[in-house]
């Protein structure tokens, strides 16, 4: 390896998270106009962030998915992180980027294992996550918190978002998927922001978080 190799300082890896409606969305285009100004940061989201993860999106949130069980979307999601990690986070984290990420592996835990009601599916999780993520565990998880209820009607009354066959879920599915992102919290490093504030207060808060974490 070569000196200056060996000097260049590993970014952080930083995912934000949230149930559908949390206003996910306006923080992560709050969050880049902010970051505009530094260098060393890029956006990116899961499922996606490369060509092929994001052909594996399209799989995944198209129709006919919806009847897919979540034995067969935990697949997807898995293969489609893979690609994100191999082809972009990592070789952007070891050039000394910072990335940060539009959901991640919380999702998964969140949204198939507590939504679907596949809890059997948490052991498997942890095994397949080791292998996914390797070194490059995320030093921070964002989670915007909020009650489901809200945040339901808000993905019901939002005419601009695509919907997809996950905000057409009842609203108990998003009661589980809350509860999923609480549990994460236990295991892994999460800060839980209270995404029922205004969007200024919410953003200072993930603005401040990801700025620690910058600096670590
Ligand atoms: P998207 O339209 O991007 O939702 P949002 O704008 O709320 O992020 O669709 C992504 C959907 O995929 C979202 O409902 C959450 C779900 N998802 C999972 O179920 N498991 C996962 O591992 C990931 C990354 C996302």
């Amino acid at each position: 390896m070569r000196e200056v190799d060996r000097m260049t300082k590993r970014g952080k890896f930083i995912i934000i998270d949230g149930l559908d409606g949390c206003g996910k969305g306006t923080q992560m285009k709050l969050l880049e106009e902010k970051l505009l100004v530094f260098s060393n940061v890029i956006l990116t989201r899961e499922p996606g962030g490369t060509l092929y993860a994001e052909e594996i999106r399209s799989l995944i949130l198209k129709g006919s998915a919806k009847d897919t069980s979540a034995l067969t979307q935990f697949f997807l999601f898995l293969a489609a992180r893979s690609d994100h990690m191999e082809k972009k986070v990592i070789p952007a984290l070891l050039a000394g980027t910072h990335v940060i990420s539009d959901r991640g592996d919380s999702s998964t835990w969140a949204f198939q294992i507590y939504g679907g009601k596949n809890m059997t599916l948490r052991e498997r999780f942890l095994e397949t996550r080791k292998w996914v993520l390797g070194d490059y565990e995320p030093e921070l998880y964002i989670v915007l918190d909020m009650d489901p209820e809200t945040a339901f009607e808000r993905t019901r009354n939002d005419t601009v978002r695509e919907r997809t066959h996950f905000d057409n879920q009842a609203v108990d599915f998003h009661a589980r998927v809350r509860a999923g992102f609480l549990e994460f919290s236990k295991l892994f490093p999460v800060r839980i922001i209270d995404a029922s504030r205004s969007k200024e207060e919410i953003h200072e808060d993930i603005f401040k978080a990801v700025q620690e974490a910058f600096g670590k």
